[in-house]
């Protein structure tokens, strides 16, 4: 009995100093991990998309985009937010961000309401997860616990960039791999790709296909006829780089109604039309998706918590940046420049005197 006790407290032991020396083990994102340092993050985030939402409501797109673009490059680790610097090179004139990001000053805006309220505690990273659960509620998605304690990286990687993020032009075989190399499934593909429920594309990415798809001199056949004419109009050949509406029944909304557009050949990009019309194990996930929007607002959750897991940092990786633009360091040495800059201005009036 006694030498069993000693067993036990041995183990105990073991157990705890187990759980002491390796954080990196169980470093498991949790939902309340501002609970003591953060607990109002969540409403301060809400707050500031739903203000700048009401005037631009394209925005909730954008956020959860911007997102998406973070979690593929690196993980989700904020990368995407880092600008050119002399040591950085930014991820944002990567070839699919480049122009087409939006919403890095609203980023900013956030990041800095979340300071004013718990100075020092919430990563970049977190913030950009944060907004993108909370542009899916304001757009009338689903809700869902968002997992925190990312943190933000010290590096971006454009190159990573250019060869990570999905290109518009891809067929299935090509999307399908680029999800795998991130650890994400077929469904996750498809109920991400629901995203394009909202948000707008720039002509340029559609123009081949109705134009000259392939090269042959002819619109892509997947591509309904109705819209097809209305598409031309928005983009004319040799026409400006407009913006058009992903989702031609509801534009701003989040609904399944993505999928129904693809079963009537109204799929914007070749990505998202592909996933129905190639044969093959997508389009069974579309018709579900269609048929019932609680599996695709289920299914759209797990694969949005699952993106979000990717790559992060968590213990002591990284770090909490001040600004989300920069690192630390760089931040440090701007705010003595400017310090000495006020310094200079002083001495001039000093001087004036
Ligand atoms: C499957 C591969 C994907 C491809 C090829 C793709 C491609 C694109 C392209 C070309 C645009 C238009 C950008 C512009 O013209 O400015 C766009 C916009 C958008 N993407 Fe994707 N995307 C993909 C997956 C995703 C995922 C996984 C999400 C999020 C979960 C997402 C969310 C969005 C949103 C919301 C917009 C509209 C942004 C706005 O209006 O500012 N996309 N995407
Ligand atoms: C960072 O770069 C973006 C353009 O990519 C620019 O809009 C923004 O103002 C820059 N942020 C800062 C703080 O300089
Ligand atoms: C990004 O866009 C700017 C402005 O349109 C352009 O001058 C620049 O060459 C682009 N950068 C890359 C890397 O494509
Ligand atoms: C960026 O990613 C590429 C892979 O595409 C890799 O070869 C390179 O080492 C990375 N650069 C940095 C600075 O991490
Ligand atoms: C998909 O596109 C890639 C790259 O363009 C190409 O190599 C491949 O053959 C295509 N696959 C199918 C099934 O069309
Ligand atoms: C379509 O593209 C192909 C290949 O790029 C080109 O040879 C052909 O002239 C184009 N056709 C038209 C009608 O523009």
């Amino acid at each position: 009995m006694r030498s069993f006790h000693a067993t036990l407290k041995v183990l105990c032991c073991v157990v705890v100093v187990l759980g002491v020396f390796t954080p990196s083990l169980d470093a498991q994102l949790d939902p309340s991990f501002y609970r003591n340092t953060c607990p109002r993050v969540h409403s301060i985030v809400r707050e500031v998309v739903r203000e700048v939402s009401k005037k631009d409501p394209r925005m909730l797109a954008s956020l959860i985009r911007l997102h998406f673009h973070d979690c593929f490059v690196q993980g989700c680790d904020a990368s995407v937010l880092l600008n050119n610097t002399d040591t950085i090179v930014s991820e944002q004139q990567a070839l699919p961000n480049n122009n087409s990001l939006r919403g890095l000053n609203v980023v900013n805006d956030i990041k800095t309401a979340v300071e004013a309220a718990c100075p020092g505690v919430v990563s970049c990273a977190d913030i950009l997860t944060l907004a993108s659960e909370i542009s899916s509620v304001l757009g009338g998605g689903p809700d869902w616990k968002v997992p925190l304690g990312r943190r933000d990286s010290l590096t971006a990687n454009q190159t990573l960039a250019n060869e990570n993020l999905p290109s518009p032009f891809s067929n299935v075989s090509v999307l399908k791999a680029a999800f795998l190399k991130q650890g994400l499934t077929t469904t996750d593909l498809v109920a991400l790709s629901g995203a394009h429920t909202f948000g707008r594309a720039h002509c340029n990415f559609i123009l081949n296909r109705l134009y000259n798809f392939s090269g042959t001199g002819r619109p892509d056949p997947s591509l309904d006829t109705t819209y097809l004419q209305q598409l031309r109009t928005q983009c004319p050949q040799g026409g400006p780089n407009n913006l058009v509406n992903f989702d031609v029944t509801t534009p701003d909304k989040f609904d399944k109604a993505y999928y129904s557009n693809l079963q009537v050949k109204k799929g914007l990009l070749q990505s998202d039309q592909v996933l129905f019309s190639t044969p093959g194990d997508t389009n069974p996930i579309v018709v579900k998706f269609n048929s019932d929007q609680k599996a695709f607002f289920d299914a759209f959750e797990a694969s949005m918590i699952k993106m979000g897991n990717i790559d992060v940092l968590t213990g002591k990786k990284g770090e909490i940046r001040k600004h989300c633009n920069f690192v630390n360091k760089r931040t440090a040495e701007l705010e003595i420049a400017s310090v000495a800059s006020e310094e200079s201005s002083a001495e001039v009036m000093v001087s004036s005197y």
